[in-house]
């Protein structure tokens, strides 16, 4: 499996998709969908029985997506999420137990961070791209600006509680990368299949100003 670096993944588009998948069937046309309308490194979260086969079958089926792996929270979670597939992880926050098995795994990691001493313990650790979760709960973009020039260096993946109409004001921030959601891939539209519903989301997330 190709890994590559999680700037690189971050700079694939405006959005990373978070993606909570309960029926195997939906994960290849729902990957399609989004890869269609411009978002190319999926989230697919660790929230569900079937995350895992979901993570091989869009690794497998769909080529023009970076299939990512998220709600990572154990040393076990990384290591199957890498044999399904994964091409990065993503985590609510910042374990170092977690953080080893990802290294040893070589996985490229998005952690999550809250506060900033969470980000100066992931920079010790050389990361310099975080999530910032949960980002509108946390304070959201005065936070993540407050935080720009005495945690200069250090870039931002804002998650939580952020959607098309909020999105462009995280992205305006010099330190934000791109913003992570759940909201390209709503729950009913996915139950319904309605793959261009989807598509025109994704088409609208893929178009915001970085
Ligand atoms: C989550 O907790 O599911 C992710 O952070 C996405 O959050 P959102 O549903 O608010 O986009």
């Amino acid at each position: 499996m190709t890994m590559m670096p999680i700037e690189d993944v971050c700079r694939l588009a405006p959005v990373v998709p978070v993606l909570v998948i309960d029926d195997l069937d939906k994960a290849v046309p729902l990957a399609e969908a989004l890869v269609a309308g411009g978002l190319r490194a999926l989230e697919i979260t660790m929230r569900t029985p079937v995350a895992l086969k979901a993570i091989r079958a869009v690794a497998d089926a769909v080529p023009d997506a970076v299939v990512g792996v998220g709600t990572l929270r154990t040393a076990d979670d990384v290591k199957a999420a890498v044999d399904a597939g994964s091409r990065f992880g993503v985590s609510p926050g910042f374990s170092p137990v977690m953080m080893d098995a990802a290294h040893a795994a070589g996985l490229p990691m998005l952690p999550g961070v809250a506060t900033p001493s969470e980000a100066m313990a992931a920079s010790e650790r050389g990361l310099k791209i975080l999530k910032f979760f949960p980002a509108e709960a946390n304070g959201g973009v005065p936070v993540l600006s407050a935080w720009s020039s005495p945690l200069a260096g250090i870039s931002f993946c804002p998650t939580g509680g952020i959607g098309l109409k909020n999105a462009p004001d995280y992205l305006a921030l010099s330190n934000v990368l791109c913003v992570g959601g759940s909201w390209v891939a709503p729950k009913k539209a996915i139950e319904q299949g309605d793959w261009a519903a989807i598509t025109k989301l994704a088409s609208e997330a893929s178009g915001l100003s970085t």
